[in-house]
């Protein structure tokens, strides 16, 4: 199967467009996000399966989503949840890219969102600033170590990033 690329990192980093800015340098290419995929199977939305089964049950819907990529899916962009990083077999999905960047830079690319209030009020886990700074500081260590490549994404234009990897990952253009 073709390798896919799969985008990790914390809440609100980019993933997501730079998916889609990824699928739009190369037609060949799909892009996947996991909370939509995890939304569909349930059709429940994140913020409701957080609230009414839980964040254990949340990972372990993450859990099967990656089983199923890693057995299912080739030519993909997967954009993922700040926690998908932790599945087990995240390896044997594709090429692992940390998107990386400061958590103020993180906060302000939300608050500076057209749609900021949506943006947080769907995330359970950002709820509380100082919370999100604390899950963040537990978690960056952890993205790096995960990652094929590290990405920094606060000093590079989307289109560039997308070009880059292209390239680095040996996508068809
Ligand atoms: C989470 C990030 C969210 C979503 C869920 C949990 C996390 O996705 O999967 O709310 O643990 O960091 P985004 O990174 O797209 O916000």
């Amino acid at each position: 199967m073709g390798k896919n690329i799969l985008l990790i990192g914390f809440m609100g980093v980019g993933k997501g467009a730079l998916a889609r800015e990824i699928v739009r340098c190369d037609g060949s290419l799909y892009a996947l996000d996991t909370d939509d995929m995890i939304e569909s199977m349930t059709n429940t939305r994140i913020k409701k399966i957080f609230a009414t089964a839980g964040e254990e049950a949340f990972r372990a819907l993450e859990q099967k989503t990656a089983q199923w990529l890693a057995g299912n899916v080739s030519n993909a962009v997967i954009s993922t949840g700040g926690g998908f990083y932790k599945v087990k077999n995240i390896k044997d999905i594709g090429t692992v890219v940390y998107l990386k960047a400061d958590f103020d830079w993180i906060v302000q690319r939300i608050l500076n969102a057209p749609n900021a209030k949506k943006k947080l009020k769907k995330r359970p886990l950002f709820q509380d600033i100082e919370r999100a700074r604390s899950l963040f500081e537990s978690r960056y260590e952890e993205y790096e170590r995960v990652a094929d490549i590290v990405v920094d994404v606060m000093h590079k234009e989307r289109e560039e990033l997308a070009k880059e990897l292209l390239g680095e990952v040996g996508c068809r253009s």
